[in-house]
């Protein structure tokens, strides 16, 4: 059995007081849960929500990194740095990265790589635009944003990846997939994986929704047969909030 993993993605929002503050709040409201929660802050807040968290089930996130592990990249940090102070995992090619930064799918494998070859856990985002989905092209779009951002790893590698599928269109509007579609996605996703690595590998691997969950639409999609958890944006900066989605099944 799968476990789910529920993961916060803060974007860039929270100063480390807020961070130490929603810590405080947030971490007895989860302790007993079974699932994986992971807070995927900015690099500012890292060390303090490492701290923070020390004595707690909440594992640290950063939501970027750059492939090469050191150099003349003004403004980057490695993996290797994240991995020192001690990050678990990195959320790699999110849709607001490949619209505002120009993340490619190339770039993102080149992370993903970077990030297991340093034990980072690396959440991969893929995700249709409403163009692509009106279209009827959301399937091709997913299983082949999957496809290379997976390129060139051998099975014990795919297995620890971390995929979130995440509609463009339901990000920040409040406009949720519904869960039967949404698991459609994540399904496809998954069979994509089994043919090229094989089914067993495929039962393993995690994937997560995003997009607008929250607290009232988390159990409905969270307990269908392919998705896994959540990558939450907005509803990840209110501590109550963020511990219904997590404590999802009470
Ligand atoms: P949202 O963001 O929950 O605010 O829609 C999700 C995400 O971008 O990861």
């Amino acid at each position: 059995m799968r476990k789910k993993v529920i993961a916060g993605n803060w974007k860039m929002n929270m100063l480390p007081n807020e961070a130490i503050e929603f810590i405080q709040e947030f971490a007895p409201l989860v302790k007993d849960t079974q699932n994986e929660v992971i807070l995927c802050v900015p690099y500012t807040d890292l060390f303090y929500v490492l701290l923070n968290t020390q004595d707690t089930n909440i594992k640290v996130g950063a939501q970027n990194m750059h492939w090469e592990e050191n150099g003349a990249y003004t403004g980057e940090v490695s993996a290797k740095m994240l991995k020192s102070i001690g990050v678990k995992y990195v959320i790699i090619g999110h849709s607001e990265r490949r619209a505002y930064f120009a993340e490619t799918d190339e770039t993102v494998n080149k992370k993903v790589k970077t990030a297991l070859e340093n034990e980072l856990t690396p959440i991969v985002c893929v995700g249709e635009t409403l163009e692509q989905r009106e279209q009827g092209l959301t399937k091709d779009i997913i299983t082949n944003q999957t496809k290379l951002a997976l390129d060139g790893l051998d099975e014990s590698q795919v297995e620890k990846v971390i995929i979130a599928y995440e509609p463009i269109w339901a990000i920040g509007t409040g406009k949720t997939a519904t869960s039967e579609d949404a698991n459609d996605s994540v399904k496809a996703i998954r069979e994509e994986i089994s043919k090229i690595y094989g089914q067993n590998v495929a039962n393993r691997v995690i994937i997560q929704y995003g997009g607008s969950v929250k607290s009232s639409n988390a159990k409905e999609l969270f307990t269908t047969s392919d998705i896994d958890g959540g990558l939450v944006g907005g509803a990840s900066l209110k501590a109550e909030e963020f511990a219904k989605i997590v404590n999802y099944e009470l």
